[in-house]
């Protein structure tokens, strides 16, 4: 829905590579001229006659109605971040989980079962486990990484697979292409979460995935400022599975926050590139140091699926990059691993991801701890292991607080 600007008379967008995409992708001008894309901090909007606001809710009129429905920033945000990931369209949430939940319940509905990887974000967990049998839908879960699991687990009334790679914290990887096609045979949507890898390193659609989900907190944002979501995947999907669900259940993004995340979509490449590299180079370090039991890394040799991650994290064309900003390592026991947190001075103790900041996680006591003890050993999770989201800082920084706390530990 154009705000004022003229189309360019010669650039196609889809034809711009990264880069471009992510400072002009979607960008809007009012008849102001503004440089910088507008908030357009409004709940409503107005009709110039009673016919214009009969037409517009009748649909024969383009035109806004109401920020539940849509909004001129927040529709910014999604066509740059459609633009990123290939995808036709994208719809922002007010956080991951509501990108989550909505990406869910749109899909399914009583009778029907859905079928998951065991290694999960806690939260997305807790919906299969917790929210959709209250609605008449059965779950079950699998080994991420065991594609003879998934093939056996998928029923005639499969509609929903839901696939987290890597996942949250272990880093898992699931075959993506390969859990598609087994979901294909029976009719069964493929929903990505998509956080870990981000829409740099990872696109799930051209896997052939259905829709893809994120958590914008993360790496979208990057700055540690504002929550949100997006759901994309094609028009005619999105129209029919979610267009009413959002319109009446209300989990619209807030113009302020699309504008911080439409912002923080221009130095998306630039980060997770630096972010990765240094990764990669703390994943090396780490893992031969003599207080790590385990490091697990996608982008090490080492990682049990690397090869699976290899092929599939390559941002649709690009290198692997390293194999993303995340990194967890053993150190044994929960004593240890709080002793190394504690330890840290640059790295900040915290639950988040994704951020310029690079930050320590304790999975097993904060993000995973609504998993009852053998459901986290199930995906192997003990109280020693922390997961590491490496921020912008230099890695040597990094490095010497890591062994300083390591020697700690
Ligand atoms: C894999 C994954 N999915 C979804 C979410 C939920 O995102 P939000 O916190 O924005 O609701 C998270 C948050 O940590 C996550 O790690």
């Amino acid at each position: 829905m154009p705000l004022g600007m003229a189309e360019s008379a010669h650039e196609d967008p889809t034809a711009w590579d990264v880069a471009t995409r992510l400072v002009h992708g979607g960008a809007q001008r009012s008849s102001f001229g503004e440089t910088a894309e507008a908030i357009f901090l409004t709940q409503g909007y107005i009709y110039d006659t009673a016919e214009s606001a009969d037409a517009r809710f009748a649909g024969s009129e383009p035109g806004y109605i109401y920020s539940r429905y849509a909004n001129p920033t927040v529709q910014m945000f999604e066509d740059r971040l459609a633009l990123l990931e290939g995808a036709e369209a994208c719809r922002a949430q007010a956080s991951g989980m509501a990108a989550v939940h909505l990406a869910m319940m749109g899909l399914v509905r009583a009778g029907d079962h859905v079928l998951a990887g065991q290694a999960l974000f806690g939260s997305n967990r807790w919906l299969l486990n917790n929210w959709l049998p209250r609605f008449g839908v059965e779950t079950s879960m699998v080994p991420a990484a065991d594609l003879g699991a998934w093939k056996a687990a998928i029923r005639p009334n499969t509609k929903l697979v839901l696939i987290e790679s890597p996942a949250n914290p272990l880093l898992e990887i699931t075959d993506i292409a390969a859990v598609a096609q087994v979901a294909r045979e029976v009719g069964a949507k493929v929903v990505v979460d998509n956080v870990f890898a981000s829409p740099i390193l990872q696109k799930p659609l051209l896997l052939g995935a259905d829709i893809v989900v994120y958590s914008a907190t993360k790496h979208i944002d990057g700055q540690g400022r504002v929550l949100g979501g997006a759901v994309l995947g094609s028009k005619a999907l999105l129209e029919e599975a979610y267009r009413d669900a959002i319109r009446h259940t209300g989990p619209a993004l807030s113009p302020f926050n699309a504008w911080v995340l439409l912002n923080g979509l221009v130095t998306l490449d630039l980060r997770v590139r630096r972010q990765s590299e240094t990764a990669a180079i703390l994943a090396d370090r780490l893992a031969g140091h003599p207080k790590v039991k385990t490091c697990r890394y996608p982008g090490r040799s080492d990682h049990p699926q690397h090869e699976i991650a290899r092929r599939q994290m390559t941002g649709g064309g690009n290198d692997m990059l390293g194999g993303g900003t995340l990194v967890a390592f053993d150190l044994g026991d929960q004593a240890r691993a709080f002793s190394f947190l504690n330890a840290l001075e640059i790295i900040d103790i915290s639950n988040n991801l994704g951020d310029a900041r690079s930050l320590a996680t304790h999975p097993t006591t904060t993000t995973h701890r609504a998993m009852t003890e053998e459901q986290r050993l199930e995906i192997g999770l003990t109280a020693g292991w922390v997961r590491l989201s490496v921020g912008l800082e230099a890695a040597n920084d990094l490095w010497r607080d890591i062994d300083r706390a390591l020697a700690a530990a």
